[in-house]
């Protein structure tokens, strides 16, 4: 396990140790750390690269991915600039770690961003997990993310993502393309084991 500031996010990067894998871009939800979901990597992807950014914006000390005015209503100007600045690392790191494009797996915060860097910039990720993701950008460009796998996990009874919100990013990235499914399972806005299982099986079909 390396750590590295080389490039242009704090990062660690876990090389594959099985060919032909997919590698995973692991992204922390608010307060978290390049740290946070290496664990949770190993159990969905074993075996897979694993490269796990932490992000730039700091909201009262705690890392996130973009800035938000409150809970639920993002700054989407700031949202636009760091999913580029999120695409170009993920471009630099392909290239210093030799890696495929990955499968983004993120959870909340981390999980509206790779929405973002979807919309935005479609060719930075091979497909994404968004686990209590939520809607970016009101009004997204129209991406052409055809062939795209995306799997979103929502909670039914998630405080911080509205019902009709997840199933709304569920419809815009399908709307382009992706190939897309939506589960709302029974908890919160925290993983639970049914999120680990379902990712992995869903990696594993890819
Ligand atoms: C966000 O700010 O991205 C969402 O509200 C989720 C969170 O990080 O709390």
């Amino acid at each position: 396990m390396n750590t590295t500031t080389e490039l242009s996010f704090i990062h660690r990067i876990k090389p594959a140790t099985e060919p032909g894998k997919p590698p995973i871009l692991l992204l922390h939800g608010t307060g978290g750390n390049e740290d946070d979901l290496l664990p949770l990597g190993g159990m969905i992807a074993p075996g897979s690269a694993l490269l796990s950014p932490r992000g730039k914006v700091l909201e009262g000390g705690m890392p996130r991915f973009f800035r938000r005015l409150r809970e639920g209503i993002f700054d989407e100007e700031d949202v636009r600039r760091r999913a580029h600045e999120l695409a170009d690392f993920i471009a630099q790191a392909r290239e210093s770690y030799n890696l495929a494009a990955p499968i983004a797996v993120g959870f909340s915060n981390g999980a509206n961003i790779a929405a973002a860097v979807l919309q935005l910039r479609p060719e930075a990720l091979a497909g994404a997990a968004l686990l209590r993701a939520m809607v970016p950008l009101q009004d997204p460009p129209a991406a052409d993310l055809s062939g795209k796998p995306v799997l979103i996990l929502s909670g039914a009874s998630d405080p911080i993502v509205p019902a009709d919100n997840a199933r709304r990013l569920a419809s815009l990235l399908q709307t382009t393309g992706a190939t897309v499914e939506h589960r709302v399972l029974p908890t919160g806005h925290g993983l639970s084991q049914t999120d680990v299982a379902l990712t992995k099986a869903w990696i594993d079909q890819l």
